[in-house]
């Protein structure tokens, strides 16, 4: 499946002056957790013991708002969802609704929450709980991209299809299952525990249920020890993977490889979006760990301790 990642666009319910990114706001949003702290330290000491042993800082929040999409170049989190969604409604103005809806969940679930509780048990309860009485948005980021089947004759979008966006192709050795390709959206959450991404899934799919089913999901991590250490990320394989990616500070760099620019002769709406491919590749782990050491390194070219390639000392030297 081959996607284009659109810019976040805000709605009603999230106005420029209801961005986090304005002064006001994240003054106004510092304020709050400063006094979350202060009455967390005047209370019992054996929550403030508790409190100090735990270094994951859940209340790390992802500005969802800007000319680029959040979790995209945002900084690598340890927990994934990618989920493909197919719209169901026919109609237009109910798909708009729905991306406003998206619009409005992203910016309630990304910033620090105290969660309703309901108050008729006759109803269900009004969210799932699995967060307790809070909401920390722990770096959550959830990025939007739609399918190419979007643009078919439904809601009449074909003229504004981005011109490079197609269904996923067979590439050689592929096989392909139809249950597990496409989908009209694609929506990718991240964020730094496992309950985090889970919440705001089942978020999402409450508010959004009357407009769009799911059709697959898969799930995703980068091991937490690399994470918390800033170090590469080393895959199921053992290996170090990711030591080539571009550096996400160079913008120049990211407006070349990344982002959609006029450069590209997109149509207008895809400028500042980007391009997503998610491919599920068996890892064939049982095979891979009777190879030999020396023929694991060639197939990467790189020898698995250190990362550095082959006949080189340290990870960043130039193959
Ligand atoms: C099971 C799937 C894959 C595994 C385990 C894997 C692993 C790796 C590893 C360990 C490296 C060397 C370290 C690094 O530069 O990050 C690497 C490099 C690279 N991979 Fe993959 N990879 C996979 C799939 C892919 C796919 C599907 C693509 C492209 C569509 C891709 C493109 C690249 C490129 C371009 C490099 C070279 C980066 C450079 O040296 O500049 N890889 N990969």
């Amino acid at each position: 499946m081959q996607k284009n990642t659109f810019r976040h666009q805000p709605d009603s319910a999230a106005t420029p002056e209801d961005n986090p990114a304005s002064p006001g706001r994240r003054h106004g949003m510092k304020m709050l957790l400063a006094g979350g702290l202060g009455i967390a330290s005047i209370g019992a000491s054996k929550s403030a013991s508790a409190a100090s042993s735990c270094t994951h800082n859940y209340n790390q929040a992802v500005n969802y708002w800007g000319s680029h999409q959040a979790g995209v170049i945002t900084p690598d989190t340890k927990e994934a969802i990618f989920v493909a969604f197919n719209v169901t409604t026919r109609e237009k103005a109910q798909l708009q609704r729905l991306l406003q809806l998206i619009s409005q969940r992203i910016a309630y679930l990304t910033r620090p929450q105290t969660l309703a509780v309901g108050k008729n048990d006759q109803l269900p309860p009004v969210e799932s709980g699995l967060l307790g009485h809070n909401l920390s948005p722990d770096s959550l980021t959830i990025t939007v991209a739609v399918g190419a089947s979007l643009f078919d004759q439904r809601f009449g979008l074909a003229k504004h299809k981005p011109k490079k966006l197609i269904p996923m192709p067979r590439f050689p050795n592929d096989r392909l299952e139809k249950d597990w390709c496409g989908g009209d959206l694609s929506i990718q959450f991240c964020a730094n525990s496992r309950e985090s991404v889970i919440y705001a899934l089942r978020d999402l799919i409450s508010h959004c249920n009357q407009f769009m089913v799911p059709v697959w999901k898969m799930d995703g991590f980068l091991p937490a020890r690399d994470i918390d250490h800033h170090s590469t990320a080393i895959n199921l394989f053992g290996f170090k993977d990711g030591t080539g990616n571009a550096p996400i500070t160079d913008s120049k760099l990211m407006d070349e490889l990344v982002w959609v620019t006029a450069n590209n002769h997109e149509p207008a709406w895809c400028l500042g979006g980007s391009y997503q491919a998610i491919r599920l590749i068996r890892f064939n782990l049982e095979f891979w760990d009777r190879t030999p050491l020396e023929d694991q390194e060639n197939d990467f070219g790189r020898y698995k301790t250190s990362g550095a390639p082959i006949g080189m000392q340290h990870e960043m030297d130039d193959p």
